[in-house]
């Protein structure tokens, strides 16, 4: 089989890496990928924002399947002109990825099914939302409705903050589009999780749940990023409010979009807060969580590209799928200065000093001409180790850290620390 996979994140990386263990898979192709992918992959010189390109270069390679990574060229309908074509693809259509590029959509859909989430009321004007504001007895969390790359939910202290955040977002414009509707959401307290499922529209295969770590320092500090490191399984979290969180948030939805008219096919993940009520979902992803794919996937037995295959062809009830026990932490490495301003086109060197059965996913990085890797992006790599436990996944992961070097390299040291996996 042909694959042509969308991206060019460590998640795409570890998607290419786990696909080529397929012994189904003939070619793979990676639209643009990265010096990672380069490695296990034929990249393509084409942007995933590129539908016109994505299609036509599909057909030109005899692609059997598309693996879209990223959520915006899947809000932007690319599963929708892949199927005019005739063209298998792993990926909600556009009405389906609606989950994830209107959380308006998504609260409302919710609501109307039932499945528990946060309280919330969404605003188009300003007036509105800073009056609903000013009744609250607590402080909330702002959203803007629309696609931010991360930066759409702004979590406030006070009123005050509150207040700003909708000015920000509705009159400054400060994400364009995206903040003209805004939810506004009470603020939950509890532990976050991710969980991830492979579905067809109907049947419904959970993943291993995960965790990342989305601020930029250690104890979670300083500014939101797209993910500093993850770890699989969380320990903490209980079998019921598992088995509830599959039946009651990720099933529900699936069968919510379903009765709808907008059938989901590909990953859908829920991002849970575990309150001391039970779990809420607080928002909805179409894609694969990064970097929750980069330690989700190793844990993966099963050939992941007969389970895209299945899901794009409605029969996922058909694959049995398995999974490892063994616990699984990425640590990112980032460019100094990420999220905000950083340098790119510094060497990096080590790779070749990691462990054997320890992962290198690539994310921002390019090959040079003499074959030699630099950074090129604010997540460079991510480290991923696993191990029967989920410290010696951890103290795995750390050691291989160290052996890999570039100029301003910034990580965390508090992925997968024993005290955030402790079970309370
Ligand atoms: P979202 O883009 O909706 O996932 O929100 C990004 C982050 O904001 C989440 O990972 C949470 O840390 C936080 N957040 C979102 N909604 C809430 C909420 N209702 N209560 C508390 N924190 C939230
Ligand atoms: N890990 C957060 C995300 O992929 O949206």
């Amino acid at each position: 089989m042909n694959v042509l996979l969308v991206g060019s994140g460590a998640r795409e990386h570890a998607l290419a890496w786990k696909l080529r263990q397929s012994p189904k898979l003939t070619g793979l192709f990676v639209a643009p990928g990265n010096a990672g992918t380069a490695a296990i992959a034929a990249n393509l010189d084409l942007k995933a924002a590129d539908l016109d390109g994505v299609c036509r270069t599909a057909r030109d390679h005899r692609v059997d399947l598309v693996i879209v990574g990223p959520e915006q060229p899947l809000a932007d309908g690319l599963v929708d002109r892949l199927a005019v074509q005739g063209i298998a693809a792993f990926g909600p259509a556009q009405a389906a990825a609606r989950i994830e590029s209107s959380k308006a959509f998504a609260k409302d859909l919710i609501r109307r099914h039932n499945i528990p989430t946060a309280a919330f009321a969404t605003f188009m004007s300003r007036l509105d939302a800073r009056n609903y504001v000013l009744g609250l007895a607590d402080a909330p969390v702002v959203k803007a409705d629309g696609l931010a790359a991360g930066k759409g939910a702004i979590v406030c202290d006070t009123r005050d903050e509150a207040l700003r955040a909708v000015d920000t977002l509705m009159a400054d414009e400060a994400l364009g589009a995206a903040g003209r509707t805004v939810v506004i959401e009470e603020k939950l307290a509890g532990r976050e999780v991710s969980a991830h499922a492979f579905t067809d529209g109907v049947a419904v295969a959970p993943m291993p749940f995960a965790c990342d770590y989305k601020r930029a320092r250690d104890g979670d500090q300083g500014p939101n990023t797209g993910g500093m490191g993850a770890y699989s399984p969380p320990a903490w979290l209980d079998e019921p409010t598992e088995r509830f969180i599959h039946q009651h948030i990720t099933e529900a939805t699936v069968q919510a979009l379903f009765q709808e008219g907008a059938p989901f096919r590909g990953c859908l993940y829920p991002g849970l807060m575990v309150t001391d009520a039970g779990p809420r979902a607080l928002e909805f992803n179409c894609r694969f969580g990064d970097p929750e794919a980069q330690v989700i996937l190793p844990r993966l037995k099963s050939d992941l590209l007969e389970i895209c295959w299945a899901v794009a062809n409605n029969r996922l009830g058909d694959v049995a799928i398995e999974w490892s026990t063994d616990a699984c932490v990425g640590v990112v490495l980032a460019s100094g200065g990420y999220p905000d301003d950083y340098e790119t086109g510094f060497p990096i060197s080590g790779l070749a000093a990691v462990e054997p059965g320890v992962l290198v996913f690539h994310a921002g990085t390019a090959l040079a001409d003499d074959g030699s890797v630099a950074t090129a992006g604010g997540r460079v790599l991510t480290v991923v180790a696993t191990a029967p436990t989920l410290a010696d996944a951890r103290a795995r992961a750390y050691r291989n850290v160290q052996h890999i070097h570039f100029s301003r390299c910034h990580y965390r040291r508090d992925i997968a620390a024993p005290a955030q996996n402790a079970i309370q």
